[in-house]
């Protein structure tokens, strides 16, 4: 009877402790499931990592204008740019496009050679430009996408005879 006893002791005791490990475990388990819980964050960040997308919107307008003078991207990314004029003047009084120049190309050379060249909506011949839009008129939209340049700071404009002294800005790459 005492062995039966102790026997039933001992079983008590082990089921207790083997309890107690249960509970041990799933507390353990829970900042598992927390850093589980992480990885499928990082997991959806890492396709885009590489070539991250940015879509950016600018505006001209009948007074010569581009709502924006900056815009700002990270190096690397895949930009997607809409040009939109919101006027309702013609292409060939009123056109306007977005030319976004290289570094190191003067604003005013390329404007005088874009000035040359209406036979090519404005965008001269030769290697000057990073990206650029159609050239459109009022009620018009295009839209582009190409790959930010290294970081720095670029220069784009309307390239439309007469038009980059207002229509220019900044193209910062972060
Ligand atoms: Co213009």
């Amino acid at each position: 009877m005492k062995k039966l006893m102790i026997a039933a002791v001992a079983g008590l005791v082990l089921a207790s402790c083997g309890g107690e490990k249960v509970s041990e475990s799933t507390e353990q388990t829970t900042p598992t499931a927390a850093q589980e819980a992480t990885q499928p964050e990082s997991t959806v960040e890492e396709p885009a990592a590489p070539t991250s997308q940015v879509t950016l919107t600018l505006e001209g307008n009948d007074q010569m204008r581009f709502d924006k003078t900056e815009l700002k991207v990270a190096a690397g990314a895949e930009v997607t740019l809409t040009l939109t004029h919101v006027g309702s003047m013609g292409k060939e009084v009123m056109g306007h496009n977005f030319v976004l120049l290289k570094d190191g190309v003067s604003v005013e050379s390329f404007a005088s050679k874009a000035a040359r060249a209406k036979d090519n909506d404005y965008i001269p011949e030769g290697d000057d430009v990073i990206a650029h839009t159609k050239l459109i008129g009022g009620g018009e939209s295009d839209t582009i996408t190409f790959v930010a340049p290294a970081p720095g700071t670029y220069e784009f404009i309307c390239s439309f005879p007469g038009h980059y002294g207002l229509m220019k800005g900044t193209f910062v790459v972060e």
